[in-house]
């Protein structure tokens, strides 16, 4: 478990935001309601994902839930009488969480979801927006968009539909069944599952081995697999030609090839 004392708050403290040694974390802290997201929360949220884009310390940002019953619970249905009540207000709501969200899809360091407890919903864009999804064995995974009468739209289905194939997201979306940690492994829609015990601490063993790597190479990495999952007809072939001259020009790899040959751990500084 982090330890949040120095954590800085947004949205009155439902969303903090720490950095320990590289690694920026998260934390969704509406535990009373499962962590289920506000308007304010999303807006937070954006505000510390920018911050933390923003600090050259920072080279991996974790996203976890407070409390060790839920990650993200969805959006705080309590609101949607008053904001998101029919198709005009939905997708007014929409816009303002929407813009946080592209934040993550466009975020430009890696991001890792830690989950224990309940991924729903809006949990689960934001679960599917990271690089990479940990999970603790307790945990529960569903949308249940089916049984509010929500359409889950065109980028949480894309992903989704990219992780676990059709058919699986025909089976959660049309049941808005939950399933569990194990069966969430298996068709491919977390990639590790880890006792609830040791969840944080093989996280961050996650986190810091990716803040000692090189940052041009996960960059490169991360360019080109985002390219990757595009149409053909949409790929920026050359983003990934520039991502991969700088790499290869870099004070970096001359460093990654002298601690190599002088058997001593490289540090890199991203130039
Ligand atoms: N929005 C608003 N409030 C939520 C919420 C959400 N998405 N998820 C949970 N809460 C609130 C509950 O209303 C409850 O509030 P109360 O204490 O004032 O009654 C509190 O969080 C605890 O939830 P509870 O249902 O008692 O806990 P649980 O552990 O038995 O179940 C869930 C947890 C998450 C499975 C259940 O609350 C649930 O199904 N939530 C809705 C999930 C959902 O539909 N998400 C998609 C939204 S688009």
């Amino acid at each position: 478990m982090p330890d949040l004392s120095q954590a800085t708050p947004y949205a009155d403290g439902k969303i903090l935001k720490q950095i320990t040694d590289g690694v920026g974390v998260i934390t969704f802290n509406n535990p009373d309601k499962r962590n289920a997201m506000s308007l304010e929360m999303w807006e937070g949220f954006g505000e510390a994902l920018t911050a933390l884009r923003d600090d050259d310390s920072v080279r991996v940002v974790i996203l976890r839930g407070a409390g060790g019953k839920a990650f993200v619970s969805g959006a705080d249905i309590s609101q949607f009488e008053k904001v998101r009540h029919n198709a005009a207000a939905s997708e007014e709501y929409g816009k303002r969480s929407a813009a946080q969200r592209a934040l993550l899809a466009d975020y430009p360091k890696p991001t890792i979801a830690c989950i224990q407890g309940f991924c729903l919903g809006g949990g689960m864009q934001v679960a599917m927006l990271t690089d990479m999804r940990i999970a603790a064995h307790d945990s529960q995974f569903g949308i249940p968009a089916a049984k509010l009468g929500i359409a889950y739209g065109f980028d949480g289905l894309r992903h989704l539909v990219s992780l676990v194939g059709p058919s699986w997201a025909r089976l959660l979306m049309y049941t808005g069944m939950r399933i569990d940690s194990a069966e969430a492994l298996r068709i491919g829609l977390v990639e590790r599952v880890i006792p609830d015990d040791q969840l944080w601490g093989e996280t961050m063993a996650i986190a810091e081995t990716i803040s000692h790597n090189a940052p041009l190479a996960i960059k490169a990495a991360k360019i080109t697999i985002a390219e990757v999952l595009k149409d053909e007809s949409a790929r920026d072939m050359n983003a990934i030609k520039a991502i991969g001259t700088a790499c290869m020009d870099s004070a970096d790899f001359r460093e990654g090839r002298q601690a190599f040959m002088e058997k001593r751990r490289p540090q890199f500084r991203g130039k």
